[in-house]
């Protein structure tokens, strides 16, 4: 069921633009219609300027008609767990509900472990707050 999502994140982090880091990172978040949206980072020569896989991700989702996001794929290479770095939980947490799955893939595809929102950013800061 998540197969359609971690295939998308693999093909968004061949697009990848890093060849500063030359770490690639693709991202696929899944929409309240079941639609799928890919993303990949994005460096630039003034270093700080780049972004993440993840906002990529969320830019498509939102500029397609998404509101929600309900699934997650990260996709980078090494032996190492790519989970989202803390700016991107947040970004993440803005769209998701805390139980949201989020897996955190290897190069290949295979899922290596499978977080909730909640897990990766507990205690979290968000929109009801500013209600
Ligand atoms: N990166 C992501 O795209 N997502 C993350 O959550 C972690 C880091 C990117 C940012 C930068 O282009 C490269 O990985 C190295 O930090």
């Amino acid at each position: 069921m998540s197969r359609d999502l971690v295939e998308a994140a693999r093909a968004a982090r061949l697009k990848a633009h890093a060849p500063y880091s030359k770490f690639l990172v693709g991202a696929a978040m899944r929409d309240e219609k079941g639609r799928i949206f890919g993303g990949c980072n994005i460096e630039n020569a003034s270093y700080p300027q780049g972004w993440c896989a993840e906002p990529s991700a969320i830019s498509a989702l939102i500029m397609g008609g998404g509101t929600k996001v309900t699934e997650v794929a990260v996709i980078g290479a090494g032996e190492g767990l790519v989970t989202p770095c803390g700016g991107c939980r947040q970004k993440i947490r803005e769209f998701a509900a805390p139980d949201v799955k989020i897996h955190i893939c290897g190069e290949d595809g295979t899922i290596r472990r499978t977080f909730t929102l909640e897990e990766l950013l507990p205690v979290s800061f968000g929109p009801d707050h500013l209600k």
